[in-house]
């Protein structure tokens, strides 16, 4: 296990779609099983109180933010409100997404509209809003959660596939970004779940910190399925 005692973990979407566990209320339950305070935010007030209900019961810290991630000025108060609670941000998860159906003949461009704000956008923002804040810190790591749709042609799902591929395309940028504006970052990226009965994502995450701290933290991983961009290595490039 490991321990996340003294850390600010921020959560997006840390509630649940239906009843039991979704990947967000698990994520936020865990890293305050681990010692993390957390930050957790959700569009549904009800979504989020149950997991601050939850953590709260097993003695853990927790504290709800009702949120809705595809608007700026909300994730900026939300960034804010933590911040004048905690004064840092160690960990950001960006976990709200979802699918809906259709191919791109059938697939109405609303619902495509609809599918960038859901999956892309709440993740940029959070990364918009989080990253200067590491950045001044010396140190964070962003978990921004695709999806093995996000690695495959899978048919039906035009627009949630397109999206997870997208955010794993952006936290690479994003990583490149912060490189270039601090010296030190890196992407480090999994595929995690993989029996039909677990949910499978591919988790991409950046890693703000010392070069050391970037190597240490691969060498930590024992990742079946790993991408790395080693800090600098693609400076200008592609
Ligand atoms: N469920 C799966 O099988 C599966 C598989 C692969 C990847 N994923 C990914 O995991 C993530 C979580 O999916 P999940 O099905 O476990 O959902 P979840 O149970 O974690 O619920 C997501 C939470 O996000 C909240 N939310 C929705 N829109 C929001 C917004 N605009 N702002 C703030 N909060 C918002 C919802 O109210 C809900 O509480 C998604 O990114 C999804 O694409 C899920």
């Amino acid at each position: 296990m490991l321990d996340f005692t003294g850390k600010l973990v921020f959560v997006a979407g840390a509630g649940s779609v239906g009843p039991g566990w979704g990947n967000g209320k698990a994520t936020a339950v865990l890293f305050a099983r681990q010692g993390a305070t957390v930050f957790g935010v959700d569009i549904e007030r009800e979504a989020i109180a149950e997991t601050n209900k939850l953590i709260e019961a097993e003695g853990g810290r927790c504290l709800a933010h009702q949120c809705d991630m595809r608007v700026s000025a909300q994730v900026q108060a939300a960034v804010e409100a933590c911040m004048q609670a905690f004064g840092r941000i160690d960990v950001l998860v960006n976990n709200v997404g979802g699918s809906a159906p259709g191919d791109p003949v059938t697939m109405s461009e609303e619902v495509w509209d609809a599918q960038i704000e859901h999956n892309l956008k709440t993740a940029f923002l959070g990364c918009k809003h989080v990253l200067p804040i590491m950045e001044k810190q010396g140190s964070g790591a962003i978990v921004n959660i695709s999806s093995v749709d996000g690695l495959s042609a899978k048919n039906g799902v035009m627009a949630y596939a397109s999206t997870k591929w997208a955010v794993r395309g952006m936290t690479r940028v994003a990583a490149v970004a912060t490189w270039t504006a601090t010296g030190c970052s890196g992407v480090a990226s999994r595929v995690a779940g993989g029996s039909p009965a677990q949910a499978s994502a591919s988790v991409s995450r950046i890693v703000a910190g010392s070069r050391n701290r970037f190597i240490a933290v691969l060498k930590d991983c024992r990742w079946r399925d790993r991408e790395t961009l080693a800090p600098g290595a693609r400076r200008g490039g592609r």
